[in-house]
Protein backbone atom coordinates (compact mmCIF):
# COMPACT_ATOMS: atom_id res chain seq x y z
CA UNK A 1 0.00 0.00 0.00
CA UNK A 2 1.35 3.43 -0.95
CA UNK A 3 0.76 5.92 2.08
CA UNK A 4 0.45 8.69 0.08
CA UNK A 5 -2.29 7.65 -2.15
CA UNK A 6 -5.49 8.68 -0.77
CA UNK A 7 -8.70 6.71 -1.50
CA UNK A 8 -10.78 9.78 -0.67
CA UNK A 9 -10.05 13.34 -1.80
CA UNK A 10 -12.34 16.02 0.12
CA UNK A 11 -13.66 18.77 -2.23
CA UNK A 12 -16.29 21.37 -1.62
CA UNK A 13 -19.73 21.28 -4.26
CA UNK A 14 -19.27 23.16 -7.21
CA UNK A 15 -22.42 24.72 -7.26
CA UNK A 16 -22.30 24.94 -3.32
CA UNK A 17 -18.67 25.56 -1.78
CA UNK A 18 -20.52 25.12 1.77
CA UNK A 19 -21.11 21.39 1.13
CA UNK A 20 -18.23 18.77 1.31
CA UNK A 21 -18.15 16.23 -1.19
CA UNK A 22 -16.35 13.06 -0.47
CA UNK A 23 -14.52 11.71 -3.95
CA UNK A 24 -14.27 7.74 -3.40
CA UNK A 25 -11.60 6.08 -5.59
CA UNK A 26 -12.13 3.25 -7.87
CA UNK A 27 -11.69 0.46 -5.03
CA UNK A 28 -12.48 1.43 -1.44
CA UNK A 29 -11.65 -1.33 1.01
CA UNK A 30 -10.22 -1.77 4.43
CA UNK A 31 -7.35 0.11 3.49
CA UNK A 32 -9.72 3.02 3.30
CA UNK A 33 -10.67 3.10 6.75
CA UNK A 34 -8.44 4.91 8.52
CA UNK A 35 -8.49 8.12 6.37
CA UNK A 36 -12.41 8.17 6.25
CA UNK A 37 -12.34 8.10 10.01
CA UNK A 38 -10.14 11.07 10.23
CA UNK A 39 -12.65 12.59 7.23
CA UNK A 40 -15.11 12.14 9.44
CA UNK A 41 -13.44 13.04 12.63
CA UNK A 42 -12.58 16.36 11.12
CA UNK A 43 -16.36 17.11 9.66
CA UNK A 44 -18.04 16.18 12.76
CA UNK A 45 -15.46 18.56 14.10
CA UNK A 46 -16.08 21.21 12.39
CA UNK A 47 -19.71 20.42 12.44
CA UNK A 48 -20.21 19.81 8.80
CA UNK A 49 -23.65 17.57 8.28
CA UNK A 50 -24.60 17.89 4.88
CA UNK A 51 -22.27 15.75 2.99
CA UNK A 52 -22.27 13.98 -0.43
CA UNK A 53 -20.34 10.85 -1.08
CA UNK A 54 -19.19 10.67 -4.70
CA UNK A 55 -18.70 7.33 -5.63
CA UNK A 56 -18.80 7.88 -9.44
CA UNK A 57 -15.14 6.12 -9.88
CA UNK A 58 -16.13 3.44 -7.31
CA UNK A 59 -15.98 -0.14 -8.66
CA UNK A 60 -15.60 -1.83 -5.41
CA UNK A 61 -16.65 -0.68 -1.74
CA UNK A 62 -16.09 -3.06 1.22
CA UNK A 63 -19.52 -3.25 3.91
CA UNK A 64 -17.04 -2.10 6.65
CA UNK A 65 -16.72 1.47 4.77
CA UNK A 66 -20.47 1.35 3.98
CA UNK A 67 -21.01 1.21 7.84
CA UNK A 68 -18.89 3.93 8.80
CA UNK A 69 -20.53 5.79 6.01
CA UNK A 70 -24.06 4.67 7.36
CA UNK A 71 -22.97 5.74 11.22
CA UNK A 72 -21.82 9.10 9.88
CA UNK A 73 -25.25 9.33 8.65
CA UNK A 74 -27.35 8.68 11.43
CA UNK A 75 -24.95 11.23 12.74
CA UNK A 76 -25.68 13.54 10.16
CA UNK A 77 -29.35 13.00 10.10
CA UNK A 78 -29.35 13.81 14.21
CA UNK A 79 -27.70 16.96 13.75
CA UNK A 80 -30.05 17.56 10.73
CA UNK A 81 -28.20 17.15 8.40
CA UNK A 82 -27.74 14.06 5.82
CA UNK A 83 -24.69 12.15 3.86
CA UNK A 84 -26.24 11.59 0.42
CA UNK A 85 -24.72 9.35 -1.68
CA UNK A 86 -24.12 10.48 -5.48
CA UNK A 87 -22.73 8.37 -8.69
CA UNK A 88 -23.79 4.98 -7.68
CA UNK A 89 -22.20 2.52 -9.93
CA UNK A 90 -23.95 -0.92 -10.67
CA UNK A 91 -21.53 -2.53 -8.22
CA UNK A 92 -21.67 -0.42 -5.54
CA UNK A 93 -25.47 -0.66 -6.10
CA UNK A 94 -25.22 -4.08 -5.59
CA UNK A 95 -23.25 -3.53 -2.23
CA UNK A 96 -25.86 -1.62 -1.30
CA UNK A 97 -28.33 -4.21 -1.88
CA UNK A 98 -26.34 -7.01 -0.21
CA UNK A 99 -26.09 -5.41 2.96
CA UNK A 100 -29.68 -4.41 2.85
CA UNK A 101 -29.05 -0.51 3.10
CA UNK A 102 -30.39 0.34 -0.36
CA UNK A 103 -33.23 2.08 1.01
CA UNK A 104 -31.61 3.94 4.02
CA UNK A 105 -29.33 6.12 2.23
CA UNK A 106 -30.93 9.41 0.01
CA UNK A 107 -29.38 8.27 -3.61
CA UNK A 108 -29.03 10.85 -6.14
CA UNK A 109 -27.44 10.33 -10.05
CA UNK A 110 -24.94 12.95 -9.77
CA UNK A 111 -23.62 15.26 -7.25
CA UNK A 112 -25.32 18.20 -8.79
CA UNK A 113 -28.83 16.71 -8.32
CA UNK A 114 -27.55 15.83 -4.59
CA UNK A 115 -26.81 19.61 -3.78
CA UNK A 116 -30.18 20.42 -5.08
CA UNK A 117 -31.71 18.16 -2.85
CA UNK A 118 -30.07 20.24 -0.11
CA UNK A 119 -30.69 22.84 -1.06
CA UNK A 120 -34.36 22.20 -1.03
CA UNK A 121 -34.52 20.63 2.09
CA UNK A 122 -33.51 24.20 3.61
CA UNK A 123 -36.70 26.10 1.90
CA UNK A 124 -39.28 27.30 3.78
CA UNK A 125 -42.94 27.83 2.29
CA UNK A 126 -45.69 29.75 3.40
CA UNK A 127 -49.10 28.89 1.94
CA UNK A 128 -52.03 30.79 2.05
CA UNK A 129 -55.66 30.25 1.74
CA UNK A 130 -58.68 31.46 2.67
CA UNK A 131 -61.87 29.72 1.44
CA UNK A 132 -65.91 30.14 2.11
CA UNK A 133 -67.40 29.26 5.45
CA UNK A 134 -68.61 26.00 4.02
CA UNK A 135 -68.56 22.06 5.03
CA UNK A 136 -67.91 21.41 1.38
CA UNK A 137 -64.51 22.72 1.13
CA UNK A 138 -63.15 20.78 4.00
CA UNK A 139 -62.06 17.83 2.14
CA UNK A 140 -60.01 19.81 -0.62
CA UNK A 141 -58.65 21.88 2.23
CA UNK A 142 -57.39 18.61 4.27
CA UNK A 143 -56.02 16.80 1.25
CA UNK A 144 -54.24 19.66 -0.41
CA UNK A 145 -52.33 20.09 3.10
CA UNK A 146 -51.43 16.88 3.47
CA UNK A 147 -50.41 16.24 -0.07
CA UNK A 148 -47.98 19.36 0.79
CA UNK A 149 -46.55 17.59 3.99
CA UNK A 150 -46.26 14.39 2.01
CA UNK A 151 -44.25 16.44 -0.79
CA UNK A 152 -42.13 17.55 1.86
CA UNK A 153 -40.77 14.62 3.44
CA UNK A 154 -43.92 13.70 5.90
CA UNK A 155 -44.11 9.98 5.78
CA UNK A 156 -47.63 8.61 5.41
CA UNK A 157 -48.83 8.10 8.96
CA UNK A 158 -47.94 11.39 10.34
CA UNK A 159 -49.11 13.16 6.72
CA UNK A 160 -52.80 11.30 7.72
CA UNK A 161 -52.68 12.84 10.97
CA UNK A 162 -52.15 16.20 9.80
CA UNK A 163 -55.16 15.80 7.31
CA UNK A 164 -57.28 14.77 10.57
CA UNK A 165 -56.04 17.87 12.41
CA UNK A 166 -57.12 20.18 9.17
CA UNK A 167 -59.65 18.58 8.98
CA UNK A 168 -61.15 18.86 12.81
CA UNK A 169 -59.96 22.70 12.87
CA UNK A 170 -61.53 23.79 9.72
CA UNK A 171 -64.97 21.78 10.44
CA UNK A 172 -64.89 23.86 13.90
CA UNK A 173 -63.85 26.68 12.31
CA UNK A 174 -66.93 26.59 9.81
CA UNK A 175 -69.32 25.02 12.63
CA UNK A 176 -68.31 27.06 15.70
CA UNK A 177 -66.63 30.05 14.44
CA UNK A 178 -67.38 31.49 10.83
CA UNK A 179 -71.41 30.90 10.74
CA UNK A 180 -72.01 33.04 8.11
CA UNK A 181 -71.70 31.95 5.06
CA UNK A 182 -70.28 34.84 3.22
CA UNK A 183 -67.69 34.23 5.81
CA UNK A 184 -64.14 33.06 5.32
CA UNK A 185 -61.68 30.93 6.86
CA UNK A 186 -58.02 31.71 6.51
CA UNK A 187 -55.23 28.84 6.79
CA UNK A 188 -51.46 29.85 6.62
CA UNK A 189 -48.95 26.40 6.57
CA UNK A 190 -45.76 27.45 6.55
CA UNK A 191 -43.67 24.15 6.13
CA UNK A 192 -39.82 23.52 6.38
CA UNK A 193 -37.46 20.46 6.48
CA UNK A 194 -38.68 19.64 9.96
CA UNK A 195 -41.98 21.20 11.38
CA UNK A 196 -45.63 22.02 9.35
CA UNK A 197 -46.78 25.49 10.74
CA UNK A 198 -50.19 25.51 10.87
CA UNK A 199 -53.11 28.24 11.85
CA UNK A 200 -56.21 28.08 11.30
CA UNK A 201 -58.43 31.64 11.66
CA UNK A 202 -62.30 31.84 11.46
CA UNK A 203 -64.11 35.34 11.49
CA UNK A 204 -66.44 35.24 14.53
CA UNK A 205 -67.22 32.76 17.74
CA UNK A 206 -70.89 33.50 19.41
CA UNK A 207 -70.71 33.55 22.98
CA UNK A 208 -71.69 30.01 23.33
CA UNK A 209 -69.22 28.31 21.40
CA UNK A 210 -66.63 30.69 23.28
CA UNK A 211 -67.72 28.60 26.33
CA UNK A 212 -67.42 25.46 24.76
CA UNK A 213 -64.13 26.17 23.47
CA UNK A 214 -63.27 26.58 27.36
CA UNK A 215 -64.22 23.50 28.28
CA UNK A 216 -62.57 21.83 25.37
CA UNK A 217 -58.99 23.55 26.27
CA UNK A 218 -59.55 22.63 29.64
CA UNK A 219 -59.54 19.45 28.58
CA UNK A 220 -55.82 19.91 27.15
CA UNK A 221 -53.12 19.79 29.28
CA UNK A 222 -49.35 21.07 28.33
CA UNK A 223 -46.46 19.28 30.40
CA UNK A 224 -43.63 20.69 31.26
CA UNK A 225 -41.99 20.13 28.46
CA UNK A 226 -44.30 21.80 26.32
CA UNK A 227 -45.43 19.13 25.04
CA UNK A 228 -49.36 17.75 24.66
CA UNK A 229 -51.43 15.12 26.87
CA UNK A 230 -54.39 14.92 27.03
CA UNK A 231 -56.82 14.10 29.76
CA UNK A 232 -59.94 12.62 28.11
CA UNK A 233 -60.05 11.01 24.63
CA UNK A 234 -62.80 12.95 23.17
CA UNK A 235 -64.09 14.17 19.45
CA UNK A 236 -62.51 17.40 18.30
CA UNK A 237 -59.80 19.17 20.00
CA UNK A 238 -58.60 16.54 22.34
CA UNK A 239 -57.55 14.51 19.39
CA UNK A 240 -55.78 17.42 17.72
CA UNK A 241 -54.16 18.18 20.86
CA UNK A 242 -52.72 14.66 20.57
CA UNK A 243 -51.74 14.67 17.24
CA UNK A 244 -49.86 17.91 17.22
CA UNK A 245 -46.56 18.68 18.93
CA UNK A 246 -48.01 22.25 20.11
CA UNK A 247 -51.52 23.42 19.98
CA UNK A 248 -52.55 26.81 20.51
CA UNK A 249 -55.68 28.31 21.41
CA UNK A 250 -56.38 32.15 20.66
CA UNK A 251 -59.70 33.52 21.17
CA UNK A 252 -58.71 37.24 22.14
CA UNK A 253 -56.52 38.69 19.02
CA UNK A 254 -60.13 39.69 17.65
CA UNK A 255 -63.52 38.96 17.02
CA UNK A 256 -62.58 35.34 15.65
CA UNK A 257 -60.23 32.20 17.02
CA UNK A 258 -56.72 31.19 15.60
CA UNK A 259 -56.09 27.50 16.26
CA UNK A 260 -52.50 27.59 15.95
CA UNK A 261 -50.43 23.88 15.86
CA UNK A 262 -47.10 22.30 15.07
CA UNK A 263 -45.92 19.04 14.21
CA UNK A 264 -42.60 18.13 13.88
CA UNK A 265 -41.64 15.20 11.44
CA UNK A 266 -40.81 11.74 12.57
CA UNK A 267 -38.16 9.69 10.79
CA UNK A 268 -39.61 6.47 11.25
CA UNK A 269 -36.77 4.70 9.69
CA UNK A 270 -34.24 6.37 12.45
CA UNK A 271 -33.99 2.33 14.32
CA UNK A 272 -32.01 1.67 11.26
CA UNK A 273 -29.18 3.75 11.94
CA UNK A 274 -25.92 2.41 13.92
N1 LIG B 1 -63.25 27.90 15.99
C1 LIG B 1 -64.05 27.85 17.06
N2 LIG B 1 -64.79 28.92 17.42
C2 LIG B 1 -65.60 28.88 18.50
N3 LIG B 1 -65.75 27.81 19.27
C3 LIG B 1 -65.05 26.72 18.98
C4 LIG B 1 -64.15 26.67 17.87
N4 LIG B 1 -63.58 25.46 17.84
C5 LIG B 1 -64.08 24.77 18.86
N5 LIG B 1 -64.99 25.52 19.55
C6 LIG B 1 -65.75 25.12 20.76
O1 LIG B 1 -65.05 24.07 21.38
C7 LIG B 1 -65.91 22.92 21.49
C8 LIG B 1 -65.10 21.67 21.35
O2 LIG B 1 -64.71 21.44 20.01
P1 LIG B 1 -64.43 19.97 19.55
O3 LIG B 1 -63.51 19.35 20.54
O4 LIG B 1 -63.99 19.98 18.14
O5 LIG B 1 -65.83 19.23 19.68
P2 LIG B 1 -67.13 19.37 18.75
O6 LIG B 1 -66.77 20.16 17.55
O7 LIG B 1 -67.47 17.97 18.42
O8 LIG B 1 -68.15 20.07 19.62
C9 LIG B 1 -66.97 23.11 20.44
O9 LIG B 1 -68.16 22.45 20.78
C10 LIG B 1 -67.14 24.62 20.43
O10 LIG B 1 -68.01 25.01 21.45
MG1 LIG C 1 -65.17 19.70 16.31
Amino acid sequence: MNPTKHIIEVVPAPTNPDIPVLTFGERVNVEALSELNAIIADLVAQKKFQVIADLTQTNHIDGSVLGVLMGFRGQAVAAKGNLILAGVTPAVEKALHVMGVHKLFDIYPAVYNAVQQFEEAARVETITLAFPSSLDFVPCVRDFISNIASMRGFEGKEAYRIQTIVDEICNNAIEHGSKESDSVINVRCTIDNDKMDLVVEDKGASKDSAEGLRRAVAKVQFTEQGKVSVEKRGRGLPIVAMLADMLEIDTRSGPGTKIHIVKFKKQENEYFTL
